[in-house]
């Protein structure tokens, strides 16, 4: 008798096991996350919002995408495009600066340096860095700095990925109203 009960016991377990393991792998598509793993990563619409955070996906799309029902893609290429950005584009109406500062020194100062003297740890050893503060980019208005944060220029990759838009603002104001001011 104990015997059996023993075994009908094990026998539940399994199936009870087996009908979980079943339903957990069909379900892809869930909504919640039992605990960060990589089961099932949300991928990100660039035109739309994130449903989670409420914000704009803000990645650039790859070239030759279609954009429908959200904002444009950006419009402007790197290099070729970069004289009809610096004209066009609008900068926000406010900054956070202080925000800027510390973006600046997580993204772009490993390369260009905590002063903007092209001496951060890769320039060091990747030629090819150039300075944020010297008679050539002091001229840069904040818009050109911007769409270069966004797309990149020459041998630098675009930002736009992993920065958003405001922070890329914020970063561009840092370095004019900033970086460049203190010498
Ligand atoms: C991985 C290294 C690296 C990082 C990180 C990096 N850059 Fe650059 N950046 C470069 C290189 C290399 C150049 C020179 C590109 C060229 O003209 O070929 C450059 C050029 C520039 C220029 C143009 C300077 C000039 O005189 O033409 C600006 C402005 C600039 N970067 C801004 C930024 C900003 C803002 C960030 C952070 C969001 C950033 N960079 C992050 C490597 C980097």
């Amino acid at each position: 008798m104990k015997a059996i009960s023993q075994h009908s016991l094990m026998g539940f377990t399994l199936a009870a096991t087996a009908f979980c393991v079943a339903t957990a792998c069909a379900d892809t598509r869930r909504e919640y996350h039992f605990f960060d793993d990589m089961h099932y990563s949300p991928a990100g619409d660039t035109a739309k919002q994130d449903k989670y955070t409420g914000k704009q996906y803000d990645m650039l799309e790859p070239e030759n995408t279609v954009t429908y029902g959200g904002t444009p893609a950006y419009p402007y290429k790197k290099d070729a495009d970069v004289e009809q950005a610096t004209r066009e584009l609008k900068a926000p109406a406010n900054f956070d600066i202080k925000r800027g500062s510390e973006r600046f020194h997580i993204y772009c100062a490993p390369c260009h340096g905590a002063q903007g003297h092209a001496d951060g740890p890769v320039a060091k050893k990747f030629a090819g860095v150039r300075k944020l503060v010297n008679e050539r980019a002091d001229t840069f208005p904040m818009a050109k700095i911007y769409h270069i944060a966004t797309v990149g220029q020459g041998a630098m990759q675009g930002y736009a990925p992993q920065i958003q838009e405001q922070d890329r603002w914020n970063i561009a104001a840092y370095i004019k109203n900033e970086l460049q001011k203190k010498k």
